[in-house]
Order: C-alpha cells, then structure tokens, then sequence
C-alpha cells in the first residue's frame, strides 16, 4: 500500500524510516507540503495518506481526497478535531489515529508549563544570561499543598492528575465519567473546580460541547491568582476572555501550549516574518504567560510510539483487518 506522508519534518522521517523495513508491504512518500484542499490532489495514486495536528482535513480535502482515490487517513496524532469525519463516512474514507502515544509526555509538558510560569524560570534564564542575578519579579508560590484541578481524566488527565498528586497537591478533577484508577482524586462539578484549583489543567478534547469552555462567564468562577494550563486544544479557550482576564489581574500565570490562532505557527520558522494583527502577539506581550508551540506530544518515546503504531494501523486496514485504532 502507497502512502502519502504530508507535513514532514526530518525527525517524524526518521522516525518511520526506522521502522519501515518491519513493514515490507508499505511504502511511504514524503511530502513537506501540509494536507489542505489545495495539496489533497498530490495523492493521486495513494491508497493512504498520513496527516497530522494542523492539516485541513475539513469537507474540502475530504471530497479531493475521495476523488484521488484515497480511501485511508492515519492521522498521526490522538486529536481528530481537524477532520471532517462525516464527509469521510459519506466518501467510504477510514480514519485512524494513534491514541495514547505517550500520555506522560503530555502531561510532564503540562507540568513544566505550570512550573516555568509560576516560578518564571522563562525570565530567569534570559536575566542570568545578562548577568542580572536579581530576583525582582521572579516570586512564584508553592504547589505543595494546594489544589490542582483537572479538566478531563483521561490518558493525559490521569497522567497530570499523577504528578500533581506526587508534588503534594490536593487534586480535584471534573469528567463525565470517573477514572477508577484515581483513587486520590475527588470528583467535583465544574463550578466547584474552578472555584477551588490553585493550578487548572486542561485535558478534555475539543468538541461542540468544549468550545469556549473557558470563557468570561468561567474565568470570573475563577480563584483571583490561579494558574491556568492548556495543552489540549485552542479552541478550549476563549482567547479574547482570558486576554482581559489577564489584563485583570485574574490569573498569577498561564501557560499554554496550543492556543486559538496556533495553525499558521505550529512547527514553522517564522522568526523573519512581520506579523500579521495577531492575538498570539498579544498573549506573548504579558510577563506572566508562557506559550510553547504544541509541543506536548514532542518526546523520543512518543514519536516511536506514534510512528510504531501508524504502521500497524496501516498494515491492519491494508490486511482488511481492525486495528481498534479506528475513529470512523
Ligand atoms: P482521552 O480520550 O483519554 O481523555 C479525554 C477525557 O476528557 C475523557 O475522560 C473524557 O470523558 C473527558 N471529557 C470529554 N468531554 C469532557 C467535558 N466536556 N468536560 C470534562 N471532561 C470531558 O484523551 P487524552 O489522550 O487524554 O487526550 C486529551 C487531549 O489532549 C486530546 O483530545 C488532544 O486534544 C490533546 N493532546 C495534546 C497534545 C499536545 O501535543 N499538546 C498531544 C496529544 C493530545
């Protein structure tokens, strides 16, 4: 089976270069172009196509890729919000994904996002380089003993809701179902999490019902002082509101490693660019808020399980088998 490998970087190449010769009855193209309506046509010819967090895999691409014959999306990633899963139905178009890669890679990114914002070690890496060794600015708080509240325990959740739990932390988690292995967390509504977390950390995935969770209305049940973390999705967040929240004092610190707005940045070298009116520029323009460029996922251990997995999905639906990694 031919697949069409979008977006690649040299380390996603490496990575299922590494692992190729176990699949003799695949062969991969890459491409550095992203999977948009415009590239779809590319995969003329293609059984597969691989895509990945910022492709469009909206209605558009959906219907080119039907028509170049494409009948198997492997999204190299957990997230599936960017394809149009409908329309893949309708065209006869399964999606596979690789869920859980490597939940802990998540979740320590979401940590250290906490920790470099609470604690500014951003600013202090940049000061001591300068040879200012002074601490105006840097005070931070403990997390020891106070509470952490978690947004959906799943994989990453759970994973998040561990290590919070091994700082000492009070963990409090909201979730439609209850992850029995959390035995030291206690369940709590949303009102109630968002009332009482020193530390919030975002871990649903992004859905109609998601979007915006994290609004004007939301942010006032807020604690005054809070540490706000996202690493799941952007549109969790309503940038706008958590902009004037920032500007209101509500937050001690944020940080973010997705953000509404992120798709044109994510994995680019923009650095030559004059950009554009852009609320990511504004959001970089406060002291107390981190922004990392969605690279949660980005560890040696997740990116052999994505690519050892892809393969597998690929060789399942090549085989005409199920491989349980089906979204569709
Ligand atoms: P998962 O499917 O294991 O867990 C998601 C949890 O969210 C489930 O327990 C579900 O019941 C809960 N949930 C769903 N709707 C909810 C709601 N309205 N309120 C509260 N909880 C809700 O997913 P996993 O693997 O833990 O991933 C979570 C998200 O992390 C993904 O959807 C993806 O958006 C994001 N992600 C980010 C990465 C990065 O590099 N920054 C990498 C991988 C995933």
């Amino acid at each position: 089976m031919k697949i069409l490998f979008y977006d690649t970087k040299s380390y996603d190449r490496e990575s299922f270069e590494k692992r190729i010769a176990d699949y003799p009855e695949l062969k991969i193209d890459y491409l550095k172009s992203e999977l948009t309506p415009g590239t779809a046509r590319l995969a003329a010819g293609y059984e597969a196509v691989c895509a990945f967090v910022s492709s469009d895999a909206g209605t558009k691409t959906m219907e080119e890729l039907f028509h170049c014959g494409v009948r198997l999306l492997l999204m190299r990633c957990a997230g599936f919000n960017n394809v149009d899963i409908q329309k893949a139905n309708e065209y006869g178009i399964t999606v596979m994904r690789v869920p859980g890669y490597s939940p802990e890679a998540v979740a320590e990114h979401a940590m250290a996002l906490a920790l470099t914002a609470n604690r500014k070690i951003h600013k202090a890496y940049v000061r001591v380089r300068e040879n200012d060794f002074s601490l105006g600015g840097m005070l931070g708080f403990n997390f020891y003993q106070k509470t952490a509240g978690i947004v959906g325990t799943g994989k990453i959740g759970a994973a998040m809701a561990r290590i919070c739990h091994g700082f000492g932390m009070r963990v409090i988690a909201f979730d439609m179902y209850q992850n029995p292995e959390l035995t030291f967390v206690e369940y709590v509504d949303l009102d109630k999490l968002l009332a009482e977390s020193d530390l919030i950390s975002l871990h649903c995935p992004l859905t109609d019902d998601t979007y915006h969770l994290i609004d004007k209305k939301n942010i006032n049940k807020m604690k005054n002082g809070v540490i706000l973390v996202n690493t799941s999705r952007g549109g969790l967040v309503k940038t706008e509101d958590l902009i004037a929240g920032i500007r209101e004092r509500k937050f001690f610190a944020v940080g973010l490693d997705v953000y509404e707005e992120e798709k044109k940045n994510v994995f680019e070298d923009r650095s030559d660019e004059i950009m554009e009116t852009s609320i990511t520029a504004r959001l970089l323009s406060f002291p107390n808020v981190v922004i990392t460029s969605h690279q949660g996922f980005f560890t040696e251990e997740a990116l052999s399980a994505i690519s050892e997995t892809t393969l597998s999905n690929a060789r399942a639906f090549a085989a005409g088998q199920k491989s349980g990694n089906e979204v569709n």
